[in-house]
């Protein structure tokens, strides 16, 4: 992989997943989208991980789809390649997904890092939706998850006049879970990550499930989802050990079953 660099030496069951285009500040050309998703694949499907992070560099997260790469195309181009593909791929990731942000998240930058589950970012990151300034619009999600997590008057505030916020607005917004200093950011991802790999993963993967249809559905649909998600823990092992544990008073071991 040329553009994506995956390191599993962090902390156990935890996999370190690198945008790699510093030069061009992690512009998301069409190769690295296709390296990325092939990545989250592979990890999602590796029993031994159990959480991902998703970084880029202090300098940039990721400053948006690659302009240079769709300048001249037009709009029937653009249908064929159908870029966007790509980031319904990476919506698909079953594990938690952990964005440590730092510097520039713009664009497709901030619509993957919305697109993770959650944002820990370093107290230099930039969120923005600059696309309104180069006269196109976001086109990976947005102007719909934006306007779900920070609302419909900030979102058009961002959208439609480019501006950028800082991590400390981002997280008053409620877009981001945490900023903390340049040099901690990608530790704390990675705490918060391995935090969640200790829990049972069949209970981490219908959780996230659940939480996740609360944005693409009504209330009855999600509640009856949910419910039915809770129900099918009880015929995992893992249910069985973890309220043993807590009426043993000792600390439960999962086994992913
Ligand atoms: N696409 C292609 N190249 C990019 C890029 C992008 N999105 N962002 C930065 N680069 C390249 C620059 O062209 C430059 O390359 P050269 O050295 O070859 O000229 C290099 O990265 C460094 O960038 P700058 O010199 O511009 O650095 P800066 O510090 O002066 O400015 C910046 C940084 C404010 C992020 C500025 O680069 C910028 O505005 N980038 C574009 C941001 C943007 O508009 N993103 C939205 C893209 S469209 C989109 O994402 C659609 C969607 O919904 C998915």
């Amino acid at each position: 992989m040329e553009f994506i660099k995956i390191s599993l030496q962090y902390a156990p069951k935890i996999a370190l997943v690198e945008l790699n285009r510093p030069k061009e500040l992690n512009a998301l050309n069409l190769q690295l989208m296709k390296e990325l998703k092939e990545a989250l694949a592979s990890l999602d499907n590796d029993p031994e991980i159990h959480a991902i992070v998703l970084t880029g560099n202090d300098q940039s997260f990721a400053a948006g789809a690659d302009i240079k790469q769709m300048s001249d195309l037009g709009a029937i181009d653009m249908l064929k390649i159908d870029q966007f593909s790509t980031w319904d791929q990476i919506r698909k990731v079953q594990k938690p997904l952990i964005a440590a942000v730092s510097g520039f998240a713009l664009g497709g930058g901030c619509e993957l890092a919305l697109t993770c589950d959650m944002i820990i970012a370093s107290e230099t990151a930039r969120f923005g939706q600059p696309e309104i300034k180069i006269g196109v619009m976001p086109g990976a999600g947005g102007t719909q998850r934006l306007t779900r997590i920070i609302g419909k008057a900030r979102a058009m505030e961002m959208v439609l006049t480019g501006k950028f916020i800082s991590a400390e607005e981002a997280l008053s917004y409620g877009l981001i879970n945490k900023v903390v200093p340049v040099e901690a950011y990608l530790q704390e991802a990675i705490n918060l990550a391995a935090k969640i790999a200790k829990m049972s993963p069949i209970a981490v993967r219908l959780a996230k499930e659940s939480i996740n249809r609360a944005y693409e559905t009504h209330m009855d649909e999600g509640l009856h989802f949910e419910r039915k998600n809770f129900y099918l823990l009880f015929a995992s092992e893992d249910q069985k050990e973890g309220m043993q544990a807590f009426i043993e008073k000792r600390g439960a071991k999962f086994k992913g079953r």
